[in-house]
């Protein structure tokens, strides 16, 4: 295994699955899993296998769920945008749920249910206004934000749908993701719950964000959301995509370390060969991921900076105070399993790297071949062909 890579341990995915089990015990419910936070195929088919339907944004995350044997009629179609031929893509796949964005898009549908008379099952997307108290970039439900149909313009929103004659099966919201207070979620699903109640939809979808523990240790605390949410729960089937909180404990970017440099008295700079091209949510989100030193060889205990090699000061993977590690060491940045490899990219003209899969068996397979060096997606020798 050449670093750097991604391992992920099933005990741990295994782990999380039970939870969502007994979180909605009691309940009707269907769990989709959000692709875009990790779309290897060999977990998708794992995921599929114990019951999750797949929530895809695009034809590339379709494809992903489709090596892993998930037929359409077990996908959640979400997106921003549905361009006309996806929309005709995923018409032909027999898309089972479409989550609906916009008024736009309403006008989209209405207009394929008249010339096809048949749509998916199609849900509205609500922005319920509610502040997820996240980081701002992964925050999406108040009205400074571009998702979904404010909560008082749904009466206009279904007005729009029946005069296409379109049926709308349900409401949606996901107000953000990494949200770690369970009032704050408990005032979502119940406001979105008595909304789908009060307008006698079949079904609720109530999206993801699940909040995991980084390195501040704060995690969603589920027992107290159930307590909180239960009386809504059992009122109508619900549905949820949840994404980070499956996987991304499961997960570590495995570097090596190439340099130590001594900064001063007390601080060391640890050069690795991975970086942000591979695992972002640091450079992007001053995400604070907990580490693994593996061979720390000066005693004593420094604040590492532990870096990436790229050209980009804020190239960093994490920080904390540990032992020095000898160079040639691996180091193992955790919570990674999550928008790690999926938000992963070729800068700095590097190849995407190996994802693992570390059985409960203790075997540990490969689930993604690193990639080569590929030459067309870096460079120019097209350009002015
Ligand atoms: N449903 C919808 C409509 C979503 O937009 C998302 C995530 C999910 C479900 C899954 O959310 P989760 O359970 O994973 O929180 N790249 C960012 C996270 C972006 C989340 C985007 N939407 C990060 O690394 O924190």
């Amino acid at each position: 295994m050449n670093t750097p890579y991604y391992l992920y341990r099933e005990e741990v995915i295994e782990r999380q699955i039970q939870q969502v089990h007994a979180f909605f015990s009691g309940s009707v419910y269907r769990c989709y899993f959000a692709v875009k936070s990790n779309a290897n195929p060999v977990l998708l088919r794992y995921l599929h296998e114990r019951g999750f339907g797949m929530d895809v944004i695009s034809q590339g995350e379709w494809y992903a769920a489709h090596l892993a044997g998930v037929k359409g009629a077990e996908m959640i179609w979400n997106g921003n945008v549905k361009k006309e031929e996806e929309m005709s893509f995923f018409l032909d796949d027999k898309v089972g749920l479409v989550n609906i964005d916009s008024f736009r898009e309403i006008e989209q549908w209405g207009r394929i249910h008249q010339t096809h008379h048949t749509t998916p099952s199609l849900f509205i997307r609500i922005n319920p206004s509610i502040d997820a108290g996240t980081h701002p970039y992964i925050s999406t439900g108040n009205k400074a934000h571009k998702f979904g149909i404010g909560t008082e313009r749904l009466d206009e929103a279904l007005d729009l749908a029946k005069s296409y004659s379109l049926r709308i099966d349900g409401l949606h919201a996901h107000i953000g993701s990494q949200i770690t207070d369970p009032e704050i979620l408990a005032k979502a699903y119940q406001e979105i719950i008595l909304l789908s109640e009060a307008y006698g939809f079949p079904a609720v979808n109530l999206g993801g964000g699940w909040g995991i523990p980084y390195m501040d240790g704060n995690s969603l605390d589920l027992n107290t959301l159930r307590q909180l949410t239960l009386p809504y729960l059992t009122k109508l089937p619900v549905l949820c995509e949840l994404g980070r909180y499956i996987v991304a404990q499961a997960g570590s970017y495995v570097v090596k370390v190439e340099d130590v440099r001594f900064i001063d008295q007390q601080h060391v700079m640890v050069i690795t060969d991975g970086g942000m091209h591979h695992f972002i949510r640091p450079a992007l989100y001053q995400a604070k991921h907990t580490f693994t030193v593996t061979q720390p060889s000066q005693a004593g205990f420094y604040q590492l900076s532990i870096m990436g090699r790229l050209c980009e000061s804020g190239d960093i993977l994490a920080s904390g105070i540990d032992m020095v590690p000898e160079i040639g060491s691996l180091l193992y940045i955790h919570q990674a399993g999550a928008y790690g490899f999926s938000m992963a990219s070729r800068y700095n003209g590097f190849p995407l790297p190996g994802e693992y899969l570390q059985k409960k068996s203790g075997e540990t397979v490969c689930i993604r071949q690193p990639e080569e060096y590929n030459w067309s997606g870096t460079g120019g020798e097209h350009y002015g062909d």
